[in-house]
């Protein structure tokens, strides 16, 4: 299958770990240009960019804050002016923090979450996409081809108590790509979400008691729970020239969940 990656320029935000790291080498792989961005883990944004190096890309690394808009706007420029554009777009980046309560995490009423809790989790999950979106796009319109990949949650079909503004952020960027999809079809963008179940990244692993994944892992259809690996390789495909035509489309990696 061709990807058409090789020195193509590639933007994975929120690469310093977990899916967004594993979806990075996996461009790397591809001998693309793969630009990393971290928050405040710089170290591992530099260790992924030694593994993409090591996997046959490019790399480069950029602070990115998804609660700052002038931050998101200056990163993509950053990336934009070294490489002469963008080809892909993956937004992957997450807050994690109060977006989802933790297992025996007390969880508060509905009545009684902060309004200021509410808009932090929006604007970080939503506001942030369309700041990024708006940068990337002047550099990519008028390329070859482009490919934008936004990261849904299966949480946002499933529902979770507490995880009410996770999830709204997530469905609302399920309608932003249908719209986008439309929009940027025509000029040979191509907007998709993958959605991943439950993944066992280092931060979900630090949050849940030692074999939880793998026991819930034995309940779902494929008997195991998916890797960062596993929702790389639906982002790499989608994100990538092997994806011909699938536009406005979810591709589920949640091991049949
Ligand atoms: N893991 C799962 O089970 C799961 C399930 C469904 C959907 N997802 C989705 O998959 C994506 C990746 O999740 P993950 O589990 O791989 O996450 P992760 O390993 O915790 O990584 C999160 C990334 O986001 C960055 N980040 C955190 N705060 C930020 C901020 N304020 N501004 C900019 N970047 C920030 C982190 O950077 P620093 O560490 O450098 O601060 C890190 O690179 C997310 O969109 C998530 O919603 C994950």
């Amino acid at each position: 299958m061709r990807t058409d990656l090789r020195n193509k320029v590639v933007l994975v935000t929120g690469a310093s770990s977990g899916i967004g790291r594993a979806t990075a080498v996996a461009y790397g792989e591809e001998g693309a240009k793969v630009a990393i961005t971290y928050h405040s883990n710089e170290d591992g944004a530099r260790e992924t960019a030694r593994l993409v190096t090591e996997a046959g890309g490019t790399a480069l690394v950029v602070r990115y804050d998804l609660a700052d808009e002038r931050c998101i706007r200056d990163a993509v420029g950053r990336v934009a002016e070294e490489w002469g554009g963008i080809d892909v777009l993956v937004a992957n980046a997450v807050v994690w923090s109060e977006a989802i309560p933790r297992p025996g995490q007390p969880v508060p009423r509905f009545e009684d979450v902060p309004a200021k809790q509410w808009q932090e989790v929006l604007r970080t999950s939503v506001d942030a996409v369309f700041h990024t979106l708006q940068a990337v796009l002047p550099w990519m319109r008028g390329r070859p081809w482009g490919r934008i990949v936004l990261l849904g949650a299966g949480l946002a079909d499933t529902g979770k108590a507490g995880a009410g503004a996770y999830g709204a952020g997530k469905s609302a960027l399920f309608g932003l790509m249908r719209s986008l999809a439309w929009e940027l079809g025509p000029d040979g963008i191509l907007v998709n979400m993958v959605v991943p179940g439950q993944t066992s990244t280092e931060t979900v692993r630090a949050h849940v008691p030692p074999g939880f994944l793998e026991e819930k892992g034995k309940t779902l259809p494929s008997g195991r729970m998916s890797a960062p690996e596993d929702v790389a390789r639906a982002i790499t495909f989608l994100g990538s020239a092997a994806n011909g035509n699938t536009n406005g489309e979810t591709l589920r990696v949640t091991g049949g969940a």
